[in-house]
């Protein structure tokens, strides 16, 4: 199949990049300074040249803090550019995958966020990727919208992705060990990303690593376990003790399970995951 894949430096953009070559897709991979999704007029301009197939959307504006003094920012790429896409998509009959966030939710809720929560977003990023669900459906009510959160990788500069590194040189860390998430390998989102093409879909799903879920020092002190570092250098802080500009959901656990009435078997074990990701990172 022939697969444009969008902000294609970013970490979920290489992982599918790399996924869907794999499988004999012809890959047609934009990065930001190709293409920059908030423009409408080139958008449409470069689906008339490739007329994709599958169209994943890996573009986002994804600095969480920065979003706060840069909302116009984070509203073009992640509110404007998923709405451009997605008209594109139905405009040149291609198939749409865009991919959101578990910050949606405010997290007040105990236990895991289905697709029939309602989003109450808290910060500005979350807004503007709630906007671009919105906006997305709106635009093209075919459109595949995956849900997912806490993603690492390689080439991923959060927390999740670098810990390796940290743990490696002996440092100290200080991890948040009172919010809780479902962690996801971008190597398997990008696999259920393509996956969910071809099959009819459409609407909103949630993609992470099975499992109970997470607080961040636990997956830490997983991880330092893994590596055979010393689980002294993982130490327990409260979100509260970070002061970032912008609000945070303490619980962003997601239930994924629509992804089953598609015949698709739930993502492995985020345990599984983490320890496949620290193999290729050693
Ligand atoms: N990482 C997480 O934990 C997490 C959790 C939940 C959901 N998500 C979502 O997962 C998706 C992939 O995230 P990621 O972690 O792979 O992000 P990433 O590594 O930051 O990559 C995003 C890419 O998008 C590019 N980009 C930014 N604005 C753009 C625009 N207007 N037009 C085109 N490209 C643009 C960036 O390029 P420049 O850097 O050159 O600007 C970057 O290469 C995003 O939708 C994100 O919101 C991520």
């Amino acid at each position: 199949m022939k697969v444009m894949i969008t902000g294609a430096n970013g970490m979920v953009a290489r992982a599918a990049i790399s996924h869907c070559e794999s499988i004999g897709d012809e890959v047609i991979a934009f990065t930001h300074a190709d293409l920059d999704i908030s423009d409408r007029e080139k958008v449409f301009r470069l689906f008339e040249e490739c007329r994709p197939e599958i169209v994943l959307n890996c573009a986002a504006y994804t600095d969480v803090d920065g979003s706060e003094a840069n909302e116009q920012t984070a509203y073009a790429a992640n509110a404007a550019g998923p709405e451009n896409l997605a008209a594109a998509s139905k405009e040149f009959g291609s198939e749409f995958v865009t991919i959101s966030t578990d910050y949606v939710f405010d997290g007040t809720k105990e236990g895991f966020y289905t697709q029939d929560d309602e989003p109450d977003p808290q910060s500005v990023y979350a807004k503007s990727k709630y906007d671009g669900e919105l906006r997305a459906t709106a635009a093209n009510d075919s459109s595949i919208i995956v849900r997912s959160g806490w993603i690492y990788g390689k080439h991923g500069t959060n927390f999740l992705s670098v810990l390796p590194d940290l743990l490696k040189q002996g440092r100290e860390l200080r991890t948040i060990g009172d919010a809780y998430g479902t962690p996801t390998f971008a190597s398997d989102l990008a696999v259920r990303l393509r996956e969910l093409t071809g099959k009819n879909a459409s609407g909103i799903f949630h993609a992470t690593n099975s499992g109970p879920g997470v607080s961040y020092f636990e997956f830490a002190s997983d991880a330092a376990a893994l590596l055979g570092r010393d689980p002294q250098l993982i130490k327990n802080i409260s979100q509260n003790d970070l002061l970032r500009p912008a609000a945070r959901p303490y619980n962003s656990r997601l239930k994924c399970d629509r992804s089953e009435l598609f015949g698709l078997a739930p993502l492995r074990d985020w345990r599984n995951a983490l320890a496949e990701f620290l193999d290729i990172v050693s």
